[in-house]
């Protein structure tokens, strides 16, 4: 035989302990730890799905058009549109509507609302919206106004940097546990028990990042999803061989093998 040894042939790392040599209170340890570890990613999984899921007025699916919406806002109009358009067309006469709309359509700015829109509202609305009614939003004066003239631009800057930290660091802290658990798995070739161990961790930087760059570039939004996926499919992988080789199967022959030498070694 020539070329390259097979890669079952490939020696154990002398530093290398698979599951079956681990001492009992570490095996239950990591089952513990692994078991708590798969209930938290559960309830991710659902809180995630229930956040996400009705952003595009269809919540049984998480799609594509949610995570665009909550990254990068829905590009419908504001509040007030909406209300002038729906429910409140009624309350004022179709030349000030429009107005009112093209008004908060060009940003609503403050010269022009004191100079032609601040009558239309004290005269139209202020009969119920003058803040006396803490159930509907106050219309009095600008600074009030202004907060139902705001699209929807998704997710704020600041948010996601507050949930890329919290991510980053409990993300990762996880899967160096998990990791270091899964290290003890006997997984060939050990190149794609390298790749198992750091793709959560390159898919983690591209679902954040991505966060951000959904907002200038939508399509992004697949790379979230993407990532998502593949730390899922990591996680799901690393879980079930570790718990299957901690508890299910006869140790590798390889393992099997050294622990002889072991035993002939101390005679
Ligand atoms: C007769 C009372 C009355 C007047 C006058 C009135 N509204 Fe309202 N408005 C309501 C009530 C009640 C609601 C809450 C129920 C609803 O949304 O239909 C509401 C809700 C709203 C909302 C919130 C909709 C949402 O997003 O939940 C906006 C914005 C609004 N009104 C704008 C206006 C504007 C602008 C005017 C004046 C042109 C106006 N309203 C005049 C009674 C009034």
């Amino acid at each position: 035989m020539t070329g390259k040894p097979n890669q079952s042939e490939v020696p154990l790392h002398r530093l290398y302990r698979h599951f079956s040599e681990l001492p009992y209170s570490l095996r239950v340890l990591y089952t513990a730890t692994l078991l708590v570890l798969g209930t938290a990613y559960l309830f991710a999984l659902i809180y995630l799905f229930y956040t996400y899921s009705g952003k595009d007025g269809n919540p049984r699916t998480l799609s594509y058009e949610d995570i665009v919406i909550a990254y990068s806002g829905s590009g419908k109009g504001s509040r007030l549109e909406a209300a002038l358009r729906g429910s409140m067309s009624a309350m004022l006469p179709r030349d000030e509507l429009s107005t009112l709309v093209s008004w908060a359509q060009e940003g609503g700015e403050r010269a022009r609302y004191e100079k032609e829109i601040r009558t239309t509202f004290d005269r139209r609305c202020m009969a119920c919206h003058d803040g006396s009614n803490p159930h509907l939003p106050n219309l009095n004066g600008f600074d009030n106004v202004q907060k139902v003239i705001e699209r929807d631009t998704g997710t704020g800057l600041f948010t996601l940097v507050r949930v890329s930290h919290i991510h980053l660091f409990g993300i990762a802290f996880i899967f160096f546990v998990l990791g270091t658990i899964f290290s003890h798995a006997y997984v060939r070739p050990v190149w794609f028990k390298c790749t198992v161990v750091a793709l959560p961790f390159i898919a983690l930087a591209l679902d954040v990042g991505s966060w951000y760059f959904t907002k200038i570039f939508h399509p992004f939004a697949w790379v979230v999803m993407i990532g998502g996926a593949l730390i899922g499919m990591s996680f799901a992988f690393m879980w079930v061989v570790s718990m299957y080789q901690m508890w299910f199967t006869r140790p590798p022959s390889v393992v099997l093998q050294r622990q002889e030498g072991a035993t002939t070694d101390v005679g």
